[in-house]
């Protein structure tokens, strides 16, 4: 879902994809003065807010660690590292997501191997993994690790998930940089896997003013060993390498930025709730609803419906000044930099009819009510 600078800024239309003027109005003064507090101390990097935002951050997901670090990829590929996967080893990821999730894998060595999603959640279909594991072996390739997505901030069927990678021996990290603050069978996601990775980008449900992300884990081995590669292998502050690492911290300044985000987190995402509720209301009969039911409350890092006739309502919205959002247009299978890892053999057709039909609309806590309704009213006008 990364979008690029000038995309994130295009605020300039009435109703864009994502408003990020109106939240960093409501809470400008508070960043200002965290901002000030860290330019007064000067530890711009691993300071003071790092530990306590990971402090709270473990706690809003009920776990025992979260690990500032530099990005969501970033995350990705730590996690990764910290469980040893490398070259020679299959990690399945869902054949529909944003790209980061496979350039990850192959940022490490191992090979992807793309996995259809379930019509009904958009995540990873956890019937689909048996046959891949298969297919991968018979490739030489020994499955590793599984890595689903919590498309749009909903998260995967992880009891389901979980099951099959038992079978296959395979470890579980969950690619939640969309799903901070979404929960499952009454845990947040964070508790939902043996090891999180998070994203922080601005337009995420939490984000930073920049690049940021962390690693949530109940597991003491894997959280020091991500504390060591996010800076450069080192053990706390000794000198020797005791590991490959990489510069994967996240910037106290992003930190002080995301505590202030993060006191009113809660009650945006109640807002979201509300918003595609709203949506749904408004939209139901008219095109098929993001997915919905009582056993996992999403993120709504997106409000993302489909319609066959996506092109036409897309240029519908764009006329009436509506900013809307293609995630993601081109499943992973299709994109020319992973054209090299194909068997030829991939079958993969919810992800192929999902990217002809998905539409986001504008989702954000700054959403009003009566903004809500015109933008549904304009699907509904062109339909
Ligand atoms: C599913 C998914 N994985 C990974 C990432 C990478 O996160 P970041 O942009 O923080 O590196 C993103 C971000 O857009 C994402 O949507």
């Amino acid at each position: 879902m990364t979008l690029s600078l000038a995309r994130v800024a295009e605020t300039d239309v009435p109703i864009p994809l994502f408003d990020l003027k109106r939240q960093q109005s409501r809470l400008r003064h508070d960043i200002d003065r965290r901002i000030a507090r860290v330019l007064d101390h000067g530890q711009y990097v691993l300071g003071p807010e790092v530990g306590e935002l990971e402090g709270r951050l473990a706690s809003f997901a009920g776990v025992r660690h979260a690990i500032g670090v530099s990005s969501g990829r970033d995350a990705l590929i730590m996690a990764l590292m910290a469980l040893g996967v490398g070259p020679g080893d299959a990690v399945f990821v869902p054949a529909f997501t944003f790209s980061a999730t496979a350039a990850v894998v192959i940022a490490v060595g191992a090979t992807p191997v793309f996995v259809d999603v379930d019509a009904a959640t958009y995540t990873m279909d956890p019937a689909r993994l048996c046959d891949a594991v298969a297919a991968a072996r018979a490739r030489g390739l020994a499955p590793r690790a599984v890595m689903p997505v919590d498309l749009f901030g909903r998260p995967t069927n992880y009891a389901a998930l979980a099951a099959a990678a038992a079978q296959h021996g395979l470890a579980v990290v969950a690619d939640a940089a969309q799903s901070f603050g979404a929960w499952q069978d009454g845990r947040r996601v964070g508790a939902l896997a043996p090891i999180t990775c998070v994203s922080f980008y601005p337009t995420k449900p939490l984000g930073a003013f920049g690049d940021g992300g962390a690693v949530l884990t109940d597991d003491d081995d894997l959280a020091a060993a991500v504390r060591q590669i996010r800076t450069h292998g080192r053990q706390g502050d000794g000198d020797e390498a005791m590991r490959i690492g990489m510069t994967g911290r996240l910037d106290t300044i992003q930190a002080a930025i995301l505590l202030s985000k993060l006191s009113v987190f809660k009650a945006e995402l109640n807002r979201r709730a509300e918003i595609a509720a709203l949506y749904s209301a408004r939209l139901a009969g008219v095109c098929t609803l993001p997915p919905a039911d009582d056993a996992a409350r999403s993120a709504w890092a997106l409000y993302t419906v489909r319609i066959p006739a996506r092109d036409r309502v897309r240029a519908a919205l764009a006329e009436r000044q509506v900013g809307t959002g293609l995630f993601y247009r081109v499943p992973l299978h299709r994109h020319p930099a992973f054209a090299h890892l194909l068997s030829g053999e991939e079958h993969l057709p919810v992800a192929e009819a999902l990217a002809d039909e998905v539409l986001s609309l504008p989702m954000g806590p700054d959403l009003t009510d009566e903004e809500v309704h015109t933008v549904a009213d304009a699907v509904v006008d062109t339909l």
